[in-house]
């Protein structure tokens, strides 16, 4: 099992002498990366000590920077300091699933709606050709 940190030990690696990030449950040592990272040292300090995960997302890391990452990786964060990343992707999961039902039950509504009613012109038609017969 990886070493367990927790947020606090985490917090005091929060300069260049020391950079540790938590990126999605991950502990990393960036202390050797600084001067290497494509973004810069800055961002990185701005993040030490910090979890930074909605900011790495954010710059839209390529899986060369997430193969990279293995590299510094020295353990995860303890369990009770993580966010409840799962109950998001099952939110999101819920959340697109709940939209298809939606949106998919709009057009079918509208369609048989649109049915109901070339049926009613059919019926009009037939009936006054029928009638002026
Ligand atoms: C272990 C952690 C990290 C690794 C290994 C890493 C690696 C990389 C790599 C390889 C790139 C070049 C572009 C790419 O391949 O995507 C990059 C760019 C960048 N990274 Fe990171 N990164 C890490 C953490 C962070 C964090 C926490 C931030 C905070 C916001 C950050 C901000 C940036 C920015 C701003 C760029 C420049 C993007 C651009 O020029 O378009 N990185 N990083």
């Amino acid at each position: 099992m990886a070493k367990q940190y927790s947020l606090s030990d985490i917090k005091t690696h929060n300069d260049n002498k020391s950079t540790w990030i938590v990126i999605h449950n991950n502990v990393y040592d960036v202390t050797n990366f600084l001067n290497e990272h494509p973004g810069g040292e800055e961002v990185l300090l701005n993040n030490a000590g910090k979890e930074a995960s909605e900011n790495f997302e954010l710059i839209g890391h390529s899986s060369d920077a997430r193969e990279l990452m293995v590299k510094y990786k020295i353990g995860e964060l303890v369990e009770s300091d993580r966010k409840p990343v799962e109950t998001k992707i099952i939110d999101w999961e819920m959340y697109k699933s709940t939209n298809k039902t939606a949106s998919s039950s709009s057009p079918s509504s509208l369609n048989s709606w649109l049915i109901t009613l070339s049926l009613g012109l059919v019926a009009t038609i037939v009936y006054r050709i029928f009638l002026q017969a």
